[in-house]
């Protein structure tokens, strides 16, 4: 750390504004490599292998109604996920490979996600704790009342998104389908969403001088033609569902709002390829559309009221830079609540001393100072 504070210190504030501060050279974003992959299971339990993982193959259009089979669903429970599994994976890599983590920051993919769209989402707080060696989510007002507010007919579009993931993916590779009736492709319509199955992708990167490691979900994947890529990233897709866009005020605020969302996630993780399924108000998919995760930023460039994924890396850089300044932790009953929200002015940090560990033993034998 460059710089330490004492832990009583106040709050620390990080100004969104002036926002020309960042209209600059681009900071470097190193490519992401992957260095361990993890699954969790249908009962939620972990396994450090790539189970879980599917493989692409294109829907049915034709007949392709995302709410069918909703009174089934399997929700593994709500709220922010533990960091734990993450750094179990670290664990894991080290000890099997003698592979060492070198990391400033290590997090779920989605926390990077919300910061890098911070500049240009003044609308949407959210809340981390860090403590030593990680970020992790903290549930906020917001989220939590949207959660367990959340209307009968959110929740049904909430389904939605699993079910296009559902009807897009099989389990074998899409060269081992002979044909339309192959049963990978009929039982897929009829799998049931257990939201509890996940693959996650742990990489590394980083960004100007903030080395980071980061876990993500990972949606799934193409078979390439022998030989695989080296970077097993290289092979990852995204799926995502948004409504169709019948005019120039929907295209704006796609653009405006969803692709910038598009563009981080599957950004960060250098993810290549997203599949964006296009659904009707009643659900019904009507059209697909492919992405390349790195056009995204030329697709809104220059047009009137946008964003600009320049911005937004260099933010992200000098947020972070100014976060491992502002942080110095010694021990792990210490952590740092940093926040965004109303009036969406600054991002502030505040210390905090937890009377219970944060991270459990395992963890701090292992990445303690
Ligand atoms: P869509 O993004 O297509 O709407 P992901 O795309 O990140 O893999 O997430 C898969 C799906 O999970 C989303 O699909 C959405 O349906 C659901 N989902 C993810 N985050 C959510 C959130 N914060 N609230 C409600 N649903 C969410
Ligand atoms: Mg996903
Ligand atoms: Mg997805």
């Amino acid at each position: 750390m460059e710089q330490s504070i004492h832990p009583d210190s106040n709050i620390y504030k990080f100004p969104i504004h002036p926002f020309k501060r960042f209209n600059k050279k681009c900071v470097e974003f190193k490519q992401p490599v992957e260095i361990t992959c993890f699954s969790y299971d249908e009962n939620r339990q972990l396994h450090m292998d790539d189970r879980e993982s599917r493989y692409y193959y294109p829907p049915n259009l034709e007949d392709c109604n995302l709410s069918v089979g909703y009174e089934n669903l399997i929700q593994k429970s709500e709220g922010p996920e533990p960091i734990h599994s993450l750094l179990d994976a670290l664990i894991h890599l080290n000890e099997t490979k003698g592979d060492e983590v070198k990391a400033d920051i290590v997090s779920w993919r989605g926390i990077f996600t919300k910061l890098l769209c911070t500049p240009y989402n003044r609308n949407e707080s959210w809340e981390f704790g860090a403590t030593l060696y990680n970020v992790s989510i903290h549930e906020t007002e917001q989220t939590r009342l949207y959660r367990e507010g959340s209307t009968p007919k959110a929740k049904l579009m909430g389904y939605w998104g699993y079910k296009f993931e559902a009807l897009c993916t099989i389990g074998v590779p899409a060269t081992e389908i002979q044909s339309p009736d192959d049963p990978e492709l009929l039982a897929r319509k009829n799998t049931i969403v257990n939201t509890n199955i996940q693959y996650c992708s742990v990489s590394k990167t980083s960004l100007g001088k903030n080395r980071l490691i980061m876990g993500a979900e990972v949606d799934c994947l193409i078979d390439f033609n022998p030989p695989y890529p080296e970077n097993p990233i290289n092979r990852y897709i995204e799926l995502k569902t948004t409504k169709i866009l019948k005019n120039e005020r929907d295209n704006f605020l796609f653009e405006r709002y969803k692709l910038i969302k598009f563009w981080a996630q599957s950004f960060l993780i250098g993810l290549p390829k997203i599949i964006v399924g296009f659904r009707d108000d009643d659900g019904n998919l009507c059209s697909l559309k492919e992405i390349k995760t790195l056009e995204i930023p030329r697709m809104v460039r220059g047009k009137d009221k946008m964003w600009d994924a320049v911005i937004c890396l260099n933010f992200l850089n000098e947020f972070f830079e100014w976060l491992r300044r502002v942080i110095d932790i010694e021990d792990a009953n210490s952590s740092y609540v940093i926040s965004f929200k109303e009036p969406y002015q600054e991002i502030e940090v505040t210390f905090c001393h937890n009377k219970n560990p944060v991270l459990a033993d395992r963890h701090l034998k292992s990445f303690g100072k």
